[in-house]
């Protein structure tokens, strides 16, 4: 058996641990977005396929016979690349999902960037909090009448607003740390993805006890048909189960 894993998340590393510590053949695929990026353990590739047809001519070229799209819950085109390419090749897939955040009925939930530019640019206040990532930013750029503190992995190399304080950083962040930084740049508006897990909900809760207004972006759905699990340890017991190799928690 080998599996493949898609990555750049905390559980494809931690995924990318277990089952390389079990003695699994075992590769895992980032995109190569990042500059520095934490790097999981085992065996490591970087760079795109090239749509769906390359990772399906990938996964017969490699000998891979299981699939587990660990991505961002944003990331949406690898996904769909993956759903198209695991079929044409006939490979298992599962997709590892950490739950979204808990619903909040304070939030404004927009459907995706543009929708949250929109409610931005009506928003009466000034200081806006930007966490979508760097390359959301452009769904800003033209909004000159609010000042947004942005804060990404690497720098921006697209549009961004004319009026941006930014703040290059990874996380994980603390409640304390959170509300620090929302008072220090007196902000009213946080505008966030739900992306889900405990390493950037901090600025959550700092929100909810500032009563700063929090614009929740909502995740893409996932391809129809997919088999999803929301933990690693199930992901292993269903790495285990695509074949006899050594898998074990
Ligand atoms: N979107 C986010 O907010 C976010 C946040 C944190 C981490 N990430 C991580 O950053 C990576 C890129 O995210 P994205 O939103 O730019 O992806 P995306 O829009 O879904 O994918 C764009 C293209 O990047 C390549 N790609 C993406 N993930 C890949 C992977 N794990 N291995 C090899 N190629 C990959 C594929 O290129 P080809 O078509 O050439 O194969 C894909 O078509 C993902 O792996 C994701 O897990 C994303």
């Amino acid at each position: 058996m080998r599996i493949l894993i898609l990555g750049g998340t905390g559980e494809a590393r931690e995924l990318a641990a277990v089952l390389v510590a079990a003695g699994n053949d075992v590769l895992s695929s980032l995109a190569g977005r990042v500059r520095d990026p934490r790097l999981p353990e085992g065996p490591v590739r970087i760079g795109g396929f090239g749509g769906a047809d390359g990772l399906a001519a990938f996964l017969r070229a490699e000998g891979i016979t299981a699939v587990v799209d660990a991505t961002h819950p944003f990331a949406s085109g690898i996904t769909a690349n993956a759903a198209r390419a695991a079929a044409t090749a006939g490979v298992p897939l599962l997709v590892l999902r950490r739950p979204e955040w808990d619903a909040d009925p304070a939030w404004e939930a927009v459907a995706d960037i543009r929708v949250a530019a929109v409610s931005v640019r009506d928003w009466p206040g000034d200081s806006v909090f930007l966490t979508t990532g760097r390359r959301d930013l452009a769904a800003f750029a033209a909004d000159d009448g609010h000042g947004f503190l942005v804060r990404t992995v690497d720098p921006p190399d697209g549009p961004v607003p004319a009026r941006m304080t930014l703040i290059m950083d990874r996380g994980p962040y603390t409640v304390a740390g959170e509300t620090a930084l929302m008072r220090e740049h007196g902000i009213g508006l946080l505008v966030t993805k739900n992306s889900g897990g405990p390493m950037t909900a901090a600025k959550l809760r700092a929100a909810r006890d500032l009563g700063v207004r929090v614009v929740m972006v909502q995740r893409p759905p996932l391809p129809e048909g997919s088999i999803v699990v929301a933990t690693v340890p199930e992901a292993v017991r269903w790495a285990g189960r695509q074949g006899t190799g050594s898998i074990s928690e």
